[in-house]
């Protein structure tokens, strides 16, 4: 498996897996699929780098995406930011996600970012777990926040300081 900066021909592989949680999953509070310009959009808010997106491929697939959103446009934030990890279902329990997210603590750390936040929906085991065993801790949960598909969902807040 190799881990690399993610490409603009990677869009359709990285929004195939997105999508599905989108539609049919509660991990995203996204409900509706990006057009083509707001997937460009997407792709190039790197902030130059500081925030990369990285895709896993395994013999040519697409097996999985990660990257780091602005955590908020307040300057005294910069050192903050959020990460977002997806993995293909046919990859899934096979040291993806942690791949993914190894690389991109790797690459935070030397954009000088030094929190990292996930906001992980409860009743998602698989990302709960993955994050912590990255190391991240949980700051609180935030209750009654989202709701999708009909159902209340709570947040949990994670944090995973860089150094
Ligand atoms: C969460 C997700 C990215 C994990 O990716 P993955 O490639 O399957 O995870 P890995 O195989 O690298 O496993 C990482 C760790 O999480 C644990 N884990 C993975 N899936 C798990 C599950 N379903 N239940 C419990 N633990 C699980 C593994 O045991 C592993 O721990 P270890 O390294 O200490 O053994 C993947 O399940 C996914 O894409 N889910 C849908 C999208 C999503 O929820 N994204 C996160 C949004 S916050």
């Amino acid at each position: 498996m190799v881990i690399r900066a993610a490409r603009e021909s990677d869009l359709p592989g990285v929004f195939a897996i997105y999508d599905r949680e989108v539609l049919h999953g509660t991990c995203t509070f996204d409900t509706v699929p990006k057009t083509e310009a707001e997937r460009l959009e997407w792709f190039r808010a790197d902030g130059g780098g500081r925030y990369p997106i990285l895709v896993a491929e395994e013999a040519g697939r697409l097996a999985g995406w990660a990257r780091l959103y602005q955590w908020s446009p307040r300057p005294a934030y910069a050192r903050a930011a959020e990460n977002a990890v997806y993995v293909d279902v046919a990859f899934r329990g096979r040291g993806v996600g942690r791949a993914l997210m190894d690389e991109l603590l790797r690459l935070a750390y030397a954009a000088g970012i030094r929190v990292v936040i996930a906001r992980v929906v409860e009743g998602n085991p698989a990302s709960r777990a993955l994050h912590e065993a990255m190391g991240f801790t949980t700051i609180g949960v935030m209750h009654q926040i989202g709701e999708k598909f009909g159902r209340v969902l709570d947040v949990r807040m994670m944090e995973r300081v860089v150094e």
